[in-house]
């Protein structure tokens, strides 16, 4: 693959209107959530759920790609057909996340680094033979008072950094998730300053390991204050403060910035995206969506693991979906939630996140 043709992945995957699909969970995670609505985790129900959200041609409509867990990639639908060829069968590209998790950082308290650098080459090169044309690695960023410790920043960064080499030398796009955690009581002005500290940090890393900017996308957390601060802002200010991190930290040359929820209710993650869409000002690169658990929950709640409600599973993703591709291009409103969506989310749903 050329560094042309991870170009034009890259821009496919934020092509207008269109965002990401992340069905990427370890089975660990999966399961928790699945014990939550009280179903069996067996490999037959994680695939037959994966299933449910992204084999069928409507979600095409709204969802350019779809991150996948090493499981899901070598499953098959019901009727025999490989997941990453029925994805390209409805014009959707296949993803693969390809870190192993966050683990205790030495010599540092409440602070992780991402692994899963060992055997890397030969895991990316398997993962594009079987279809994978772009992958995912997800650092996670602690904050507080006193965190993140340089040393957590700089470990996450240059592991980022390495990862997204690799990739782009075996022919995958990748997307570089430095996630900075809601968890806590920190203001959103906090939030700010750590955001940029490690997006600095990220795009140092990379600039020392010869990525290429034009054949990656940035998957950020946006700047909010934590889930316990007393003080929550306002939509207007949590776009105001993320588009000018973003415009302060992200280079031009980088074809788009898909966020993750975090945690975020499926509502306000939407709401977010399509006020930052609509600040006005320069915005060099497409801003849309990466999310897990703000477009997966709906959905999975609606199946609860049956058989008869694969319809329902699905037009509560496909609504979802629908929002967010009308955020990605701030033309979302509040008269289409409503007309689409029963009421809010509860925060129960949205406490499942990968270690
Ligand atoms: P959430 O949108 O649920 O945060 O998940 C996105 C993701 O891919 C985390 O790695």
């Amino acid at each position: 693959m050329t560094s042309h043709d991870l170009v034009g992945v890259a821009l496919a995957l934020v092509a207008e209107g269109k965002g990401i699909l992340a069905a990427d969970e370890t089975v660990p995670t999966l399961t928790r959530r699945f014990d939550t609505l009280g179903i069996g985790s067996t490999e037959q129900s994680r695939r037959a759920y994966r299933e449910m959200l992204f084999a069928f041609p409507d979600i095409a409509e709204c969802v350019s790609g779809v991150i996948m867990h090493d499981e899901t990639i070598r499953q098959k639908t019901s009727g025999g057909v490989p997941f990453p060829e029925v994805l390209a069968n409805q014009g959707i590209l296949a993803g693969i996340k390809v870190d192993s998790g966050a683990k205790p950082l030495a010599g540092s308290v409440n602070e992780v680094v991402t692994e899963g650098l060992d055997g890397l080459r030969d895991r990316l090169s398997e993962y594009r033979a079987i279809g994978a044309r772009f992958a995912k690695w997800r650092a996670v960023i602690h904050l507080s008072d006193t965190l993140p410790s340089a040393a957590c920043v700089s470990a996450n960064a240059s592991a980022l950094a390495r990862y997204a080499a690799l990739a782009q030398e075996q022919g995958l796009v990748p997307i570089v998730e430095p996630e900075v955690l809601m968890d806590g009581a920190h203001t959103i002005e906090r939030c700010e300053e750590v955001t940029a500290v490690v997006l600095h940090s990220v795009f140092h890393a990379l600039f020392e390991q010869g990525v290429a900017l034009e054949g990656m996308l940035l998957k950020p957390s946006m700047v909010i204050a934590g889930k316990s601060c007393t003080r929550q802002a306002s939509v207007d200010e949590v776009a105001t403060a993320t588009l000018r991190c973003l415009r302060r930290h992200v280079p031009a040359a980088v074809p788009g910035i898909v966020f993750l929820s975090g945690g975020q209710s499926a509502r306000l993650a939407t709401a977010h995206l399509n006020a930052i869409n609509r600040l006005p000002g320069p915005r060099p690169w497409k801003v849309s969506f990466s999310y897990g658990r703000a477009l997966q929950d709906p959905a999975l709640e609606a199946w609860q693991g049956r058989d008869e409600n694969l319809h329902a599973g699905r037009r509560a993703l496909y609504r979802r979906a629908t929002c967010n591709g009308r955020a990605s291009v701030g033309r979302y409103t509040d008269e289409m939630e409503v007309a689409v969506l029963g009421p809010d989310d509860p925060p129960h749903r949205r406490d499942w996140r990968d270690d």
